[in-house]
Order: C-alpha cells, then sequence, then structure tokens
C-alpha cells in the first residue's frame, strides 16, 4: 500500500565541487553502492507516492541510476541552489500534502529515522520539521537557531555565520520533513542573498519561522546518520560507517571475523553461522558463504557462491565462480567466470580455472590452468597440467571423464576427450583423443648413453688445459 499523501524529493543536481571528481557526486560509492542509491534504499520503506530526484550535473546518468529503482527524475539547469532544487521540483510533487526532502550526497540515513521525522511533524503540525544533529566538529554545515524549546527560528550557512552562531553545534541535515502547501509561499519570497547567489531552501525555513509557522528540530538519535559526503575525507568517513555496521550485521549473524577493520565486505554479501573470515579478505558483490567455512587471509571473493564446509586457503580469487560444499581452494588460486566445483573437489597453489566444471573429488593440486573444461569426478590432474583451450582464434572445450589420472607437465590440446578411466603419460602433448582405459603417451622416447657423462668431463678437462684462458677460469669461479 502506497502511503498517498506523502512525497519524496532527493536534491541530487549539485556537482559536487570539492570532490574534484569528473564523476557527479551523487554517483560515488560509499558502503558498495552509489550515494543515492542509498537515500534510495533507506526512503524505500515508506512507500511513499512519488520519489522525485532533482537532477542537473551528468543528469543522464543519474537518471539512468535512479529511474530504474522507481524514482523519477526532474532536471534543474541550471542549479541555482537548494530552495531552486525545490521549486523545479513543485509540478512533480502534484498534491502531496506531505514532502521528505533529503540531501543525495547524506546516505546514512535510516528508514526509522525518517519515520520517527514524519511522526514528529505530524504530531506537532508543523510547516516544517528539521532533523538536526549536534556535532562535536560543526564546521561545513548549516547552523540551527532555536526560538525556543524544539522551535527553529532559522538555519544560518557556514559562510554567514556571525561568530556567536559559529559556537552553536547543532546543525542542518539537510533532511526536512515540509507540509508543502506553506513551503511554496515561503519559497517564493527567498532571495538570493549569499555569495554564491543562489536560493537557499534553508532560508524558507527561516521565512516560515518569521511567518509565525511551527518549525521544529529532530534530533537524529546518532549523529553520524546525518554525515554529509562533500570531500574525498568524508566519503571515506561514511564509507568507513557502512563496511562496520556490514560487518556487524555478519557478526551477529554468527560469522566470526579476525580483525574486522581489514575486512571489506559488500551490502548484498551473506555467509553463514561458524564461518571464519580471515584478515584482509574482500567479499564483493552478491558473494553467499555458506556455514562452516574458511576464507583465509588476502583472499578476494566476487560473485561468488559457496557451499558448506568450504576452505579458500590464503591469497586466493574467486570470482563468479561456484562452489559446492567441501571443497579446498588455494592458497595462491584464481577461479574466473563460470567455474562450477563439484563437493570434495580440491584446487591447489597456483591453479587457474575458468568456465570449467570440476566433478566430486577431482584434484588439480599444483601450477595447472584449466579453461573451458568438462571434469568428471575423482580425476586427479597432474601438476603443470595445461588445456590449451585457445588457437589464436576460437576457444574450444577440453573434455575429462571420472577416474582419470593426467600426468604432470601434460598439453591438452582442445578440441580433445579423455574418456573415463583414461591415464595420459607425464610430459605428454595430447592432440588426439584418449578412449576409457587407454594410456595416452605422447612425448620422446627416453635413450640413456652409459658413461655419457664421465667421458664428457674428460674432455671437458682436457680442452681446458689446451686453450683455457685467465678470463675463462674467471668467468668460471663467478
Ligand atoms: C546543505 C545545507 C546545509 C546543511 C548541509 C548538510 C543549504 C543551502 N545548505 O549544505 O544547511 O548543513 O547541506 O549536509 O541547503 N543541490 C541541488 N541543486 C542545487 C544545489 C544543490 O540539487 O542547485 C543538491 C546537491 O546535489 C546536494 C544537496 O543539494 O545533494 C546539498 O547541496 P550541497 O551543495 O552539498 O549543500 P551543503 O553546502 O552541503
Ligand atoms: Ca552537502
Amino acid at each position: 500500500m502506497k502511503n498517498n499523501d506523502l512525497a519524496i524529493v532527493i536534491l541530487a543536481a549539485g556537482k559536487g565541487t570539492r570532490l574534484k571528481s569528473s564523476l557527479a557526486k551523487v554517483l560515488h560509492p560509499a558502503g558498495g553502492r552509489s550515494l543515492i542509491e542509498q537515500v534510495l534504499r533507506s526512503c524505500a520503506p515508506l512507500k511513499a507516492r512519488r520519489t522525485i530526484v532533482v537532477v542537473g550535473h551528468q543528469a543522464e546518468k543519474v537518471t539512468a541510476v535512479v529511474e530504474p529503482l522507481g524514482a523519477q527524475a526532474v532536471p534543474q539547469q541550471p542549479q541555482r541552489g537548494t530552495g531552486h532544487a525545490m521549486m523545479v521540483a513543485r509540478r512533480a510533487l502534484g498534491n502531496a500534502k506531505l514532502a521528505i526532502v533529503l540531501a543525495g550526497d547524506a546516505p546514512l540515513i535510516r528508514t526509522e529515522t525518517l519515520q520517527a521525522l514524519l511522526a514528529a511533524h505530524r504530531s506537532a503540525n508543523a510547516a516544517a520539521t528539521v532533523l538536526t544533529a549536534v556535532l562535536a566538529d560543526p564546521s561545513g554545515y548549516g547552523r540551527i537557531v532555536r526560538k525556543s524549546g524544539d522551535h527553529v527560528a532559522a538555519i544560518v550557512e557556514e559562510s554567514q555565520l556571525t561568530d556567536a552562531q559559529r559556537e552553536i553545534n547543532e546543525i542542518n541535515s539537510a533532511i526536512y520533513c515540509f507540509s508543502p502547501q506553506k513551503l511554496w509561499p515561503a519559497l517564493a519570497r527567498v532571495k538570493p542573498n549569499n555569495k554564491h547567489r543562489e536560493l537557499y531552501l534553508t532560508d524558507a525555513v527561516g521565512v516560515l519561522a518569521s511567518q509565525g509557522e511551527t518549525v521544529v528540530a529532530q534530533i537524529a538519535g546518532d549523529a553520524r546518520e546525518v554525515l554529509g559526503c562533500n570531500t574525498r575525507a568524508d566519503l571515506s568517513a561514511v564509507d568507513r560507517i557502512f563496511r562496520e555496521a556490514k560487518r556487524d550485521a555478519l557478526m551477529n549473524a554468527g560469522v566470526t571475523i579476525q580483525l574486522p577493520e581489514t575486512v571489506l565486505v559488500d551490502p548484498d554479501v551473506t555467509a553463514g553461522e561458524d564461518t571464519v573470515i580471515e584478515a584482509g579478505v574482500q567479499l564483493l558483490g552478491a558473494t553467499k558463504i555458506g556455514a562452516r567455512c574458511t576464507i583465509r587471509a588476502g583472499s578476494v571473493l566476487a560473485d561468488a557462491v559457496l557451499g558448506d564446509d568450504v576452505v579458500i586457503e590464503a591469497h586466493s580469487l574467486v570470482a563468479q565462480s561456484r562452489i559446492d560444499a567441501d571443497v579446498v581452494i588455494g592458497p595462491f588460486a584464481r577461479l574466473r567466470g563460470g567455474t562450477h566445483l563439484k563437493s570434495g573437489s580440491r584446487i591447489g597453489n597456483f591453479v587457474e580455472v575458468k568456465n570449467s566444471t570440476v566433478g566430486e573429488g577431482t584434484k588439480a593440486m599444483h601450477l595447472t590452468y584449466l579453461g573451458d573444461a568438462r571434469i568428471g569426478n575423482k580425476t586427479n590432474i597432474g601438476a603443470g597440467t595445461i588445456t590449451c583451450n585457445y588457437d589464436g582464434f576460437h576457444k574450444h572445450p577440453t573434455t575429462i571423464g571420472s577416474g582419470v589420472f593426467i600426468g604432470s607437465d601434460s598439453a591438452l590440446v582442445a578440441p580433445v576427450r579423455l574418456g573415463d578411466g583414461a591415464y595420459v603419460g607425464a610430459g605428454s602433448t595430447i592432440t588426439e583423443n584418449v578412449p576409457a582405459g587407454a594410456l595416452g603417451i605422447a612425448r620422446g622416447r627416453q635413450a640413456n648413453k652409459a658413461g655419457w657423462a664421465a667421458k664428457k668431463r674428460r674432455e671437458l678437462a682436457a680442452s681446458e688445459k689446451v686453450g683455457g684462458s685467465k678470463k675463462k677460469s674467471k668467468a668460471r669461479r663467478r
């Protein structure tokens, strides 16, 4: 059920000059999502009839992000301030009785806080309710000048503060609830009386208060929630808060995280009980980890789906791969897109796997490349085995049955098939299919020449006596 009286307006047209970036501010990420997406997600549970995003800088890019999330983009061209941005949004608001206004660059805001803001606005029957926060360092923010009690007299921007006002540490979050029919006439009276010649929404709040309308301040319980991202340092501070919250959520779900401040977890990642995540791990994208897994130090998982009891040894990279239960990977393994490791299989150090299925209990323990391969169960891939899947023009498949034994340092030139139970002799370059149960061996035959080494040494010693120069013997010593 939509809340028909409510509209949400997110101001996101600004460039973010202080970021010094070619990317619009609200598209910068914090906590694994763009700022604007974070704000939209916090608003979604309010079920507003309309959600409007005022866009300006890189309007097309921002629109492409917000429209799929159910918001309507309204262009503000040029950007003449936050008050002007609201005027631009007016038509899109229709006849909403209440409007929650947010800044696209303050992404930590929680749904519960917006609900409390709405409730405070309704119970005070206010014209405007301002979400405020008390900060130890209020610099850079607009300050709240109070009338009496909860009532606000004005919001004064940093650049316009008197010395006395500079001491105020209650700040404007730029998150408000307005009764639009009161806001519009007040906005019409705002003048661009500042050095940027902008129309400030904050001044409309002052106009309402001076007209005797009820303007109340609601202090955010957690001041961190209203932090805005004006600089790169702000972005990193906000990212840190999101990341910490995500790790706490995982720990609350029964996951052990060693040195949590070194572990990066994206918002959609899940992990089962008694999973252990060691220091320096990154869990990215849509990664899903089962119960009782161990992800050892320095490993990076991106869009990886792991069953229960999987061990990822140190410094392994696992991307776009499916790992069934009881698999052990690494250390120093690299799994790329389209890899499926079935239960009990083992991928060891310096093994790369791409677009391949590895059957139950199959092992490739050392120094191997498996690309475009389908491998059955309980097969042993010897050290240094390479599937030669690329001929310079096309990729070709390698099919290896169950119970196969591939000797070390074999090259399997695709397309090629090895039947169930086949053997491949070490050092072979296999260019033809090996039938089930057969031995494929393709290498030069070994010849041992008796006494050859002693003879060779005698020859070398003799040549040294005859023609040996000082230069040569020096070189040998080195
Ligand atoms: C604003 C508030 C300030 C508050 C702070 C909280 C004003 C004048 N000041 O300051 O009181 O303490 O937020 O973070 O409102 N935007 C537009 N169109 C414009 C200008 C801005 O859509 O013409 C958008 C920006 O993209 C941004 C938001 O409005 O998402 C806030 O603008 P910003 O320039 O960051 O304002 P602050 O200086 O941070
Ligand atoms: Ca800001």
